[in-house]
């Protein structure tokens, strides 16, 4: 790679496809499998669904664009690269910001993170035990409020995920999580695949049901509140605002077309929450479940696939260690960006950089994971703590953040430059700018405020 300017200690990515796994590996994950469902179910659906598919290709992919673009530039953490591409445009350092919110942010996100993180793991043992042969919907809906109400068990993997990250973290941007990459992955989609098949196969009139749910266009369910959680989750879900794309463009050779590449992300993205959604929804029509199920709608849903199909044993135990897998490499993008923070800043090496946010990070998940049973009526703002965080970070945080990496990136920096960068020709450089100048900018501010009225 020729990357010049590049710091000694950062790692290079070992080619472009290393850097497209791991920017993949931190985009899919728990937002994809667990939250992009859930939310659809409480949103009503196709409205929500809808609105997310708009917003990941018209506002999500140029942030995305444009956080590895000044990742790049920059070379340093969020904030620093905010503070020194900002410095060398001309503008105020003021926009370290963006960078200051997202490394709070990726913080707050990582702590209720690991406790789903948890209870995919979990999960791949409960499997292995047979605990879902031949369960129905009020079988495994019981299995999971049983799950939930046990504290030391909650908080023994939210441990183990925890750990699991920052031993990933401490040892530096690893070859070997690029290599087990190029396996999970795919591996995760050929099994949602089989579970869409499963679903269509079982659920009979249930999956058109869950077809036209998804997707059949009911404009009048669209709301500010549909909206705003929409654009949170297009940001979650691609992993952006939080100046995670922005570390991991600061690893990223000059040779790497970032058009092309986010595109490839975001499609990938789009594919595994939409199989989520497909190999779901038929199971919780067929088995008259709510889709407004919360949090749980996962956990309560496909064991009942795994308890009834052939071989489910075992595909159940293989679903939930890709899942597994799947969370860990975004979880891993959520700590490096505070650890990479303390160790420019600060005379701690990566090893107790690590040590220490992640166990400030585990703490703030244990009031996360108390939320669901023993703290559930502690409320603030209408809200338990694991919904507070979730609302934080998604409606408020991320959206802020996306739309200052925009303002920047449109108007604050040299736009002769980008258009070099990302080698357009005059069309698409009309249709950059407009989309980056007006359109998102204009549209994430009407969201927010619409959202919040
Ligand atoms: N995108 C990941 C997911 O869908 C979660 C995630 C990783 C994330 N890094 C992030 C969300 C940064 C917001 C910001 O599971």
């Amino acid at each position: 790679m020729s990357t010049g300017t590049m710091k000694k200690s950062h790692s290079q990515w070992s080619s472009r496809m290393g850097f497209m796994l791991a920017a993949a590996g931190s985009a899919v994950g728990l937002g994809n499998i667990w939250k992009f469902p859930y939310m659809a179910g409480e949103m009503g659906g196709s409205a929500f669904v809808l609105t997310y598919l708009l917003f990941m290709f018209v506002i999500g992919l140029p942030i995305l664009v444009l956080e590895w673009l000044i990742g790049r530039r920059g070379q340093k953490n969020p904030i620093h690269t905010m503070e020194d591409v900002a410095i060398s445009e001309g503008r105020s350092k003021s926009w370290h910001w963006v960078g200051i919110i997202g490394v709070v942010g990726s913080f707050l996100i990582l702590s209720f993170y690991s406790v789903i993180g948890g209870w995919a793991t979990d999960y791949i043992v409960l499997s292995a035990q047979g605990t879902f042969e031949g369960a129905h919907g009020e079988v495994t809906g019981q299995i999971f409020d049983n799950f939930l109400g046990n504290v030391n068990h909650l908080l023994t993997w939210h441990t183990v995920f925890m750990f699991a990250t920052a031993s990933i973290v401490a040892m530096g941007v690893g070859a070997g999580l690029e290599r087990a990459c190029k396996i999970m992955m795919p591996g995760l989609g050929v099994l949602l695949l089989v579970l869409v098949g499963y679903a269509a196969y079982v659920s009979g009139p249930s999956f058109g049901k869950a077809f036209s749910f998804l997707f059949t266009p009911d404009w009048s369910a669209i709301n500010g509140t549909a909206m705003l959680a929409a654009l949170g989750h297009a940001f979650f879900s691609l992993s952006l605002g939080m100046g995670i794309m922005m570390a991991y463009g600061s690893y990223l050779g000059k040779d790497v077309n970032l058009l092309s590449t986010a595109r490839t992300v975001v499609i990938l993205d789009v594919i595994v929450a939409m199989l989520s959604g497909m190999a779901i929804f038929p199971l919780v029509f067929a088995n008259g479940l709510q889709p407004g199920e919360g949090p749980g709608l996962i956990f309560v849903t496909l064991p009942i696939a795994f308890g009834n199909m052939a071989g489910g044993t075992v595909l159940g135990v293989l679903f939930f260690i890709f899942l597994t897998f799947a969370a860990l490499t975004s979880s891993i993008s959520l700590l490096e960006p505070t650890v990479e923070l303390l160790e420019e800043k600060t005379p701690l090496g990566r090893k107790s950089a690590t040590i220490l946010s992640s166990l400030v990070i585990w703490a703030l998940g244990i009031a996360c994971l108390l939320a669901f049973n023993e703290w559930a009526d502690v409320k603030l703002f209408g809200k338990n703590i694991f919904d507070l965080l979730d609302y934080l970070t998604s409606k408020i945080m991320l959206p802020l953040t996306g739309l200052g990496t925009v303002v920047f990136g449109a108007w604050m920096m040299n736009q002769k430059r980008i258009r070099e960068e990302l080698n357009l020709n005059d069309f698409w450089f009309s249709v950059w700018s407009v989309l980056t100048r007006y359109i998102v900018p204009v549209a994430v501010i009407i969201i927010l405020i619409y959202g919040f009225l």
